[in-house]
């Protein structure tokens, strides 16, 4: 089974707040109508691709919870309960441990003081990466580490460039060895060993891609990586992302993806 072959997902309906979302940029304010509109389209892709998708409610009282990869991460071997660096998404965790106890028999948390957001973890054949950023502490990324090696998991805690709010916003597995990064992230080093294709200049959002079986998901705006991951011979679906992309977020932040264990 590849890294990236998956049959289950847990995604969220955003809630009416979600105009509200945590943005670098307050001038920009998605409407909900527009979010929800790529959040449908979203889901109908994930189940083009043969997942089988669970849709928790809204969460009026988080904006941010559509964003359902940050307070969680899932695995085959079983589920790791995070600890959101953002105070007003910490409380996301709570709804979502009851989700993750219906699917999982397996679940680990995070302990007071441990900051680890589902964004800044990047999964590799060769391991894990879970990236500092301004959400994951050093203390959240080695407990990360630990519960991840109690899966049987390897893990290796790398900087996030300063610029960018999570890990996975400029970095994403395309296949087993070949990772695409913004050119920032590219020439950090941190992913010496793979091939990395680094995303066209003006596109560095296109870097939140996903993978999914023999899919890959791409935003719709950024024709020439289009092209590019066309190039390697992969079956590419554009999605509207713009206005999730006014929250900072992309593909990767709106669904939980796993694989039953064999
Ligand atoms: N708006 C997504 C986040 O900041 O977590």
């Amino acid at each position: 089974m590849r890294v990236f072959d998956f049959d289950r997902a847990i995604v969220r309906e955003p809630g009416r707040s979600v105009v509200n979302g945590l943005r670098s940029d307050l001038r920009s304010t998605p409407s909900f109508d527009g979010v929800l509109k790529e959040h449908r389209a979203y889901v109908a892709a994930l189940r083009a691709a043969s997942l089988e998708v669970d849709i928790l409610p809204p969460l009026e009282g988080f904006p941010d919870s559509v964003f359902v990869e940050d307070p969680a991460l899932v695995l085959p071997e079983g589920a790791i309960l995070l600890r959101p660096g953002a105070p007003s998404r910490l409380g996301e965790r709570d709804d979502m441990r009851a989700a993750l106890h219906r699917h999982f028999d397996r679940l680990l948390e995070l302990n007071d003081g441990e900051f680890a957001d589902g964004g800044d973890v990047l999964v590799t054949p060769q391991t894990i990466f879970i990236g500092l950023s301004k959400r994951t502490n050093r203390a959240g990324a080695e407990a990360l580490r630990a519960r991840l090696a109690d899966l049987g998991r390897a893990a290796r805690v790398a900087e996030t460039p300063d610029t960018i709010l999570h890990f996975k916003t400029a970095a994403a597995l395309l296949d087993e060895d070949t990772i695409v990064a913004t050119k920032v992230m590219a020439q950090s080093g941190i992913f010496a060993g793979f091939r990395v294709l680094v995303t066209p200049e003006g596109e560095e959002g296109a870097a939140n891609l996903l993978r999914l079986n023999d899919v890959v998901l791409v935003g719709d705006c950024y024709p020439r990586t289009i092209e590019l991951i066309a190039r390697e011979g992969l079956d590419v679906r554009a999605l509207a992302v713009s206005e999730v992309a006014k929250l900072d977020a992309g593909l990767s932040c709106m669904s939980l993806r796993w694989a039953r264990a064999a």
